[in-house]
């Protein structure tokens, strides 16, 4: 059985669909049932959370395989390395673990250095493993559809860098093929998309398919921080999204690999075909 944490969010319910589309059974640990995107009989839904033992455990029974994700959040290394240990324990063969590109040991910024460190102990357990370092999320710039509809523009403190932004679908086919092919134990798999841009060369791909100019516009640290603050109550990830972002401005994503192409057999999903699937979100007539 594969067991995959995560599924009513953005990798996770990729991962979801493209095992269902394989007709491969799976299980999920939600926390809000209601909240997953698909339902099918091949998905054996446990509800409980992946801070509370007892619901791991009970998810974890019979699992050889399973997919570690979650949200950013100060507990997030704690309860990821919980997991892993409780999976050790029940008896799993394999952990797919969702890091980031910038994990490494001297990483600066707390969430990468935080997913590296989990990965070292997931390393330690004895469990096999395959960990799945993705670039920037295109998904990121749904955040900015509000401003985009209102004022064609958007603004990010990321200077003139570039990323190889990837599409979660991507994320999530690579993670359920790794889930459900032999032979990935013990890589590291960075993953991006097919171009590295900057955020001049977004906002006019985006702009070109949504059918309207959209302009980026280079946003000073402090004020980014302060529109954070409005939508972020915890102190802890406001530090750690702003220490990524100036890791970011100094290129810490600048580069793209063929990752998604070499595992899924099909180049990785451009900004235009993001950028189409979520027309509806950009230009207000639905979502
Ligand atoms: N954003 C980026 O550009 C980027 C790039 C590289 C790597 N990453 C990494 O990607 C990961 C996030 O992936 P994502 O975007 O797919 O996440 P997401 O869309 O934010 O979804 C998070 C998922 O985790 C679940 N979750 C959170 N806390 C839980 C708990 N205590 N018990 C059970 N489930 C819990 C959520 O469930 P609910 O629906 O119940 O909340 C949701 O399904 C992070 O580790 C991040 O560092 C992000």
């Amino acid at each position: 059985m594969i067991l995959l944490t995560g599924a009513t969010g953005r990798v996770g319910s990729a991962a979801a669909r493209a095992l269902l589309n394989a007709g491969v059974p799976f299980r999920v640990l939600v926390r809000d049932e209601t909240k997953l995107p698909l339902t099918d009989p091949l998905i054996d839904v446990i509800t409980g959370d992946i801070g509370d033992p007892q619901s791991v455990r009970r998810a974890l029974e019979g699992v050889e395989r399973a997919l570690l994700v979650m949200g950013n959040h100060p507990d997030q290394a704690a309860l990821e390395r919980q997991f892993a240990t409780l999976a050790e324990q029940a008896g799993v063969a394999h952990l797919v673990k969702i890091s980031s590109m910038e994990a490494a040991e001297d990483a600066s910024a707390v969430l990468p250095l935080n997913h590296y460190e989990t990965e070292q102990h997931i390393v330690a357990s004895g469990m096999s493993w395959t960990f799945l370092r993705p670039n920037f999320y295109m998904q990121n710039m749904l955040m900015y559809a509000e401003a985009i509809k209102r004022g064609g523009s958007f603004a990010l403190p990321l200077g003139a860098a570039f990323t190889a932004m990837v599409d979660t679908q991507d994320v999530g086919q690579v993670a359920a093929a790794v889930l459900s092919e032999d032979g990935h134990a013990g890589y590291i798999y960075e993953l991006t998309g097919p171009d590295l841009m900057n955020f001049y060369e977004v906002a006019e791909r985006l702009g070109g398919v949504i059918g309207y100019n959209v302009r980026y516009d280079e946003q000073p640290p402090e004020d980014f921080r302060a529109t954070l603050e409005r939508f972020i109550a915890s102190r802890w990830q406001l530090d750690a999204v702003c220490e990524l972002f100036a890791e970011i401005a100094a290129g810490s994503l600048a580069y793209r690999t063929e990752t998604v192409q070499d595992l899924l057999g099909r180049a990785p999903i451009p900004i235009e075909s993001f950028a189409q699937r979520f027309a509806a979100v950009f230009d207000g007539d639905g979502a």
